[in-house]
C-alpha cells in the first residue's frame, strides 16, 4: 500500500492505471491540466473502484504549483508520469509546445523529487524509439533510430533525460521505463475509455467512430506495404493489460527488486496484426460494418512492427491477456457507452 501520484491521470492510459493501482489498494494522487481530457473521468473511475482519487488540476510545466502540490500531498512513494502531449502530426506544426510541454514537465518532476524525498519514477514512453527495426519481434535491446517527429524525439530525449541524471544520482533515483505498443480498448465496464479530442488521429477510436455512423468512412493508409495483406502492422494492445504493468513496476521498484537503477521494458503482445485485419476482427466480433477505402500510406508511419515482450513477461511478470477480439469487443462498447451518454452530439 502506498501513495503513488499519476500525471495525466485522467488520461486514456493514466485512468485505466488509476484504476489497477487503487484496485491493488494503493492511494492514488491525481494531477492533471484537463488539456487533453475531462473532469468527469473521475466519476467513472469512482465507479469502477468506489474510491475517488485526489485530484489537483495543475500544469507539470508549472514547477512552483508543483512543489506546492508536492507540499500538500506528502509521502508520495512513486510518480507515474502519463502527462504528455501525443499527437504526432501535431507535433510537426508545434515542435516547441511539444518540446517545452513534455520536456520541461519531466525535468520539473526529476528536479522535485529529491526535495520531496520520492525516489521511484516511471515513465511512459513508446515503441516509436526504435522506428521501423531491423528485426522483428524488436526488443528492449534494439537500437534507436532517428525519430520521425518531435512527438517521438520528446520521448527518445525523455528517456535520455532520466538515464543522465540517474547516472548523475544514483542514489536519489530509479526509474523504469516502459515503451508502449498500441494501446487500445477500453474498461471492461465502459465507465471509462478513449476520449479524442476531435477528429482521431488513431486507428481504433476511427473505426469505432465509423463504426457508429459519426465518421463516413475510414481510410486504410497504404496497401502497398511489405505485410500480408499489404497494411501497416503494429502490435495492438488492451489498455487495461497495460494498465496493470505500470502496478507492477510500481511495486517493482518500492520492493528494491529492480536489477539497474534504470529499467526498460517493451509492453506489447508479441502479436503483430494489419490495419485490415483489425476491421474485419472489429466486424466480426460487432456484427458492425466499417466503411473503408484504401488510400496513400500515411507520412512517417512505420510499416511493421511488434514487440518481443519476454524480457516483462519473466522480469516483471507481466503478460498481456486479453484476445484481440474481447479489447475490440470492449472498444465498440465503450463508444455505445458515449452514445448513451450523448457525448456525440
Ligand atoms: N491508420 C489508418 N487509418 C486511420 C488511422 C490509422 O489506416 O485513420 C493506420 C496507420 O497508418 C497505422 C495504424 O493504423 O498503420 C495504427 O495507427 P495509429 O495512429 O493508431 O498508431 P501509430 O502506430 O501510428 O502511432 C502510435 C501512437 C503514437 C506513437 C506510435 C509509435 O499513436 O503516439 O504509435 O509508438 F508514436
Amino acid at each position: 500500500m502506498a501513495k503513488i501520484l499519476v500525471t495525466g491521470g485522467t488520461g486514456y492510459i493514466g485512468s485505466h492505471t488509476v484504476v489497477e493501482l487503487q484496485n491493488s489498494g494503493h492511494e492514488v494522487v491525481i494531477i492533471d491540466n484537463l488539456s487533453n481530457s475531462n473532469i468527469e473521468v473521475l466519476n467513472g473511475i469512482e465507479k469502477i473502484s468506489g474510491i475517488r482519487p485526489a485530484f489537483e488540476n495543475i500544469d507539470c510545466v508549472d514547477y512552483v504549483s508543483m512543489d506546492k502540490m508536492f507540499e500538500k500531498h506528502q509521502n508520495i512513494k512513486a510518480i507515474i508520469h502519463f502527462a504528455a502531449s501525443k499527437a504526432v502530426g501535431e507535433s510537426v506544426q508545434k515542435p516547441l509546445a511539444y518540446y517545452r510541454n513534455n520536456l520541461v514537465s519531466l525535468i520539473n518532476l526529476l528536479q522535485l523529487m529529491p526535495i520531496h524525498h520520492i525516489e521511484n519514477i516511471v515513465f511512459s514512453s513508446s515503441c516509436t524509439v526504435y522506428g521501423q527495426p531491423d528485426q522483428l519481434p524488436v526488443t528492449e535491446n534494439a537500437p534507436i533510430k532517428p525519430a520521425l517527429s518531435p512527438y517521438g524525439n520528446t520521448k527518445q530525449i525523455g528517456e535520455e533525460i532520466i538515464r543522465d541524471t540517474i547516472h548523475a544520482n544514483p542514489n536519489h533515483y530509479q526509474s523504469i521505463i516502459l515503451r508502449y505498443f498500441n494501446p487500445i480498448g477500453a474498461h471492461p465496464t465502459a465507465e471509462i475509455g478513449e476520449l479524442p479530442n476531435g477528429i482521431p488521429n488513431n486507428l481504433l477510436p476511427f473505426v469505432t467512430q465509423t463504426a457508429i455512423g459519426l465518421r463516413k468512412q475510414l481510410q486504410v493508409f497504404g496497401n502497398n506495404y511489405n505485410t500480408p495483406d499489404g497494411s501497416a502492422v503494429r502490435d495492438y494492445i488492451h489498455v487495461v493489460d497495460l494498465a496493470k504493468a505500470h502496478v507492477l513496476a510500481v511495486e517493482r521498484m518500492l520492493m528494491n527488486k529492480t536489477k539497474n537503477t534504470v529499467e526498460i521494458f517493451n509492453l506489447g503482445t508479441g502479436r503483430g496484426l494489419s490495419v485490415l485485419e483489425i476491421i474485419n476482427t472489429f466486424e466480426k466480433v460487432t456484427g458492425v460494418k466499417v466503411p473503408y477505402r484504401i488510400v496513400d500510406r500515411r507520412e512517417g508511419d512505420i510499416e511493421k512492427v511488434w514487440a518481443e515482450p519476454g524480457y516483462a513477461n519473466s522480469e516483471l511478470g507481466w503478460v498481456a491477456h486479453e484476445t484481440v477480439e474481447e479489447t475490440l469487443r470492449s472498444a465498440w462498447a465503450w463508444e455505445l457507452k458515449l452514445a448513451e451518454k450523448g457525448k456525440h452530439e
